[in-house]
């Protein structure tokens, strides 16, 4: 497929409108929407797209699913239990629909990409109104149209490798927003299930990209988080050959005060990425860079492309350009066939690289995955000792790498009250850890600068300095 054809064409977006106002104009029409996310930072930023969209369509925002009278399922399949955590609810949405029979209920997302999937909602979910793909999104109103009107099951996962510019957002966060780079991932690591339900990769236009991030500058957003299954092998198919580091330049140009991505794939990660983090004003000292093993068997099992050596070679590059640097990493434990021994470099490479955090993860069979079809399942009881041991290093660890910032002057972006007091904030620093302050309401959404006072609990506290809100 060619770029040309990639691109919703703008007829196809303006029918689209249409379907939006006839939707907006039928008396039967939902007048709330909830929408429930599982997942990564992709469907999380997918919802935001169906909320402007259902918004557009004259629907207000519920809180509670119950009380909506259209309700989103935004689902993930990554591993299994995120997908049973969704179908668990669908289910339980169905009860609730007996007291409320004019609910409308919509499953998306991953999960319904999976082959066979939207047949099994079709037949073992018949109270499911709607179900699309994560392709379909920009189709929406049509589909809710055609749900509407004919009273039947709508089913729609058609279409693959789709890039739909323009589509309404309404963010989670006015201080934060998400700008996707790309979409879709070329890599097929041997465990993974993304590359089959979000298709190739593909790069937005770098043009649109800058464009959208002014109108995000504009309107006084003061941090964006790329987004991309791998954002470093950006550009790949686009004329001129444009690069992650390119992009990240000119958007560090544009004088947003803060700029994080996410994921970037170790393999794909370059030098120029680096000096360009190094140089840049407003990219934050922060990455998150997934190592999954540190075995290199294991490693070429999974098809990840790099070994335990280049990783440290990555890791120590980052560490001398930007010192101080946040890191964090993905770890999957209990691959098939993984040995006591090989399980054991992956500790070793957490004690050498020391994260500031690690998201740890039970390796998941997915159907139609090479890793699936693999010898060697680790029995629960060795992977549940194993995982506790990971885990319980990577805190002890903590504990010792977030001393780095004691005494250190940080930039937090506030986000919400403290879960622990009520005359404190919390939110991220520029090292992408979590700092609570004294504060309240009235800052959340601002920067602001404080001292780092101690480490409790693995979670950093400050005080504020005076005047000095960036
Ligand atoms: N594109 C990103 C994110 C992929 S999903 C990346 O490459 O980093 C996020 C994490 O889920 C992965 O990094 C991996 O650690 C984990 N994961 C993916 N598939 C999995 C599986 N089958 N079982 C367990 N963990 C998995
Ligand atoms: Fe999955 Fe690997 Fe692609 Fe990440 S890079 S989405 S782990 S296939
Ligand atoms: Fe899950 Fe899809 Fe993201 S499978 S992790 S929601 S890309």
């Amino acid at each position: 497929m060619d770029r040309g054809e990639m691109t919703v064409p703008q007829e196809e977006m303006a029918r689209q409108a249409e379907f939006a106002a006839m939707v907006r104009a039928l008396p039967h029409r939902p007048g709330s929407y909830h929408v429930v996310t599982y997942g990564c930072q992709m469907n999380a930023h997918d919802s935001e797209k169906i909320a402007g969209m259902l918004e557009e369509m004259g629907m207000v925002a519920s809180e509670k699913r119950e009380d909506a009278d259209f309700v989103i399922f935004n689902t993930c399949c990554v591993r299994e239990n995120a997908e049973r955590r969704a179908l668990g609810n669908v289910t339980w949405l169905k009860e609730v629909r007996k007291q409320k029979p004019d609910m409308v209920i919509a499953v998306c997302g991953c999960m319904i990409q999976e082959p066979g999937m939207a047949e099994t909602i079709l037949k073992k979910y018949k109270f499911v109104d709607l179900a699309f793909g994560t392709a379909n999104l920009h189709k929406l109103p049509e589909m809710l149209y055609e749900t509407l009107n004919a009273g039947k099951q709508t089913v729609n996962v058609e279409d693959r490798d789709v890039i739909a510019e323009g589509l309404p957002v309404r963010r989670l966060r006015q201080d934060a927003a998400y700008l996707t780079v790309m979409y879709g991932c070329d890599n097929f690591c041997s465990y993974c299930i993304v590359p089959y339900v979000r298709g190739r990769e593909r790069s937005r236009d770098p043009e649109t990209i800058l464009r959208e991030a002014e109108e995000l500058a504009a309107s006084g957003v003061k941090e964006i988080m790329l987004l991309g299954q791998n954002v470093n092998s950006y550009g790949k198919g686009l004329p001129g050959n444009p690069t992650f580091a390119g992009l990240l330049e000119k958007l560090d140009g544009i004088g947003i005060p803060r700029i994080r991505f996410m994921t970037s794939h170790p393999k794909d990660l370059s030098d120029d990425l680096i000096d360009v983090m190094a140089k840049g004003k407003h990219i934050l000292p922060q990455f998150h860079l997934p190592v999954q093993s540190g075995n290199n068997e294991i490693l070429k099992k999974m098809n990840r492309h790099y070994t335990r050596e280049q990783y440290l070679d990555r890791v120590s590059r980052l560490r001398s350009a930007i010192p101080g640097i946040g890191l964090s990493t993905d770890i999957i434990i209990s691959f098939p066939g993984e040995t006591e021994a090989q399980f054991e470099d992956t500790m070793s490479l957490v004690r050498e690289v020391k994260f500031d955090s690690a998201f740890t993860f039970i390796y998941s069979p997915r159907t139609g995955t090479k890793a699936a079809e693999m010898e060697g399942i680790i029995p629960d009881e060795v992977s549940t000792e194993r995982i506790q041991r990971l885990i319980s290093l990577q805190e002890q660890l903590q504990q010792e790498t977030l001393k780095r910032f004691i005494g250190q002057e940080e930039e937090i972006l506030v986000e919400g009250l403290s879960r622990r007091s009520r005359l404190a904030v919390s939110g991220k620093g520029r090292h992408a850890v979590s700092v609570t302050v004294e504060g309240t309401e009235q800052d959340i959404g601002q920067i602001m600068k404080c001292r780092i006072t101690n480490l409790k609990n693995n979670t950093l506290a400050g005080e504020r300095i005076p005047g000095g809100k960036a």
